[in-house]
């Protein structure tokens, strides 16, 4: 009689707990549930190697039938039993696949940033004056003494250097410091007219430092806009005029300007412009004046002949009126509750 159960085995050469040994280290290595549904029709499915087993017993003389029919039927319990653990572990250990790749979900949305508040309005003070004809030069932050100072008629131990708070460069050469942060743009007035000839045209925005206590209106770092026009027949109507197409263009037609009487010492006659708040307040926008003659005549141009104006416009100050803040250091704190209103 034959005993052929598959495969080229008989029953005889059958070792069920062969088969049982293999059957559970494959399924301990069958890591997710695909590869356990597979271990499971390999072994307990239809044509699986248990199912094709029990199967094959009925061609088995009768005594050996029942014991073998058995001993089969107890392995393809304990199977099912170690089949039904692993799923379950997998299952409570591992999403399963469909929600770990869900292709319907939408995806989760980059967050974009935009321009800083105190950029936006850089932009559009740069407009404004290349709409007018300017030109935009920038300068270096680090800056000497004497550009800072000196040659804007600012010389060390005059009264005036107090406006200037400043941050020095921990470099020295004969015994003094020479380097320092720029504590306003204006050094680059002389930097541009040593280079260039009139007719000049320029502005130039930049960041400034000052060793300064902060407060709702102060801050040690800022920027401002320098401004510089020189030419034959310059006049203060001009400087005038030029102002206020700006204030205009900035804060609007019915907004009024004022030029009062201030001191800097590298012009002659200086002025401060401020501007009439909504609620009735002038507030102070930015220094101006006619560039001293002594500046002109120490670059080599003849101040009979050329003059000009300047004018050194406070960029957070301007942002502030612009957007209603309150407090010049929400500009520099990173909060986004504060920068995402731009
Ligand atoms: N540099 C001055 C400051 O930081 C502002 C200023 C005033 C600039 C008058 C100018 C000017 O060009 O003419 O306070």
């Amino acid at each position: 009689m034959e005993e052929r159960l598959y495969g080229d085995h008989t029953m005889a050469d059958i070792d069920l707990a062969a088969v049982e040994r293999r059957a559970l280290d494959e399924l301990a290595a069958a890591c997710d549930a695909a590869a356990a549904a597979a271990w499971r029709a390999r072994y307990l499915g239809k044509k699986g190697e248990v199912t094709q087993l029990l199967r094959g017993l009925g061609v088995l003389p009768a005594d050996r039938r029942k014991q073998a029919g058995q001993t089969a039927n107890r392995l393809r319990a304990l199977l099912q039993e170690a089949f039904d653990r692993r799923r379950a572990l997998l299952e409570a250990s591992s999403p399963a696949p469909s929600a770990a790749i869900d292709v319907t979900l939408p995806a989760r949305p980059h967050r974009q940033g935009h321009l800083h508040p105190i950029t936006l309005t850089l932009r559009e003070i740069e407009r404004a004056f290349r709409d007018m004809g300017f030109a935009v030069v920038e300068g270096p932050q680090v800056e000497w003494d004497e550009y800072n100072f000196e040659r804007l008629r600012i010389p060390a131990d005059h009264p005036a250097r107090d406006m200037w708070d400043t941050l020095w460069i921990d470099y020295e050469r004969d015994g003094r410091y020479p380097m320092l942060l720029r504590t306003h743009t204006s050094p680059m007035q002389i930097r541009y007219i040593e280079r260039h000839r009139p007719p000049i045209r320029v502005i130039v925005p930049g960041t400034c430092y000052r060793y300064e206590a902060t407060d709702a209106t102060h801050e040690w770092m800022l920027t401002q806009v320098e401004g510089l026009v020189i030419d034959e027949g310059i006049s203060f109507a001009h400087l005038k005029g030029t102002l206020e197409a700006f204030v205009h263009r900035l804060f609007g037609p019915d907004v009024e300007a004022r030029f009062r009487c201030d001191y800097f010492p590298f012009v002659e006659p200086g002025a401060e412009v401020a501007i009439r708040w909504r609620d009735g307040r002038w507030i102070e926008l930015l220094g101006a004046g006619m560039v001293h003659p002594e500046i002109l005549a120490a670059t080599g141009y003849d101040p009979a002949r050329y003059t000009g104006f300047a004018f050194g416009i406070g960029v957070e100050r301007t942002a502030m009126l612009r957007y209603g803040i309150d407090d010049i250091r929400y500009f520099y704190d990173n909060a986004l509750g504060f920068l995402e209103q731009f």
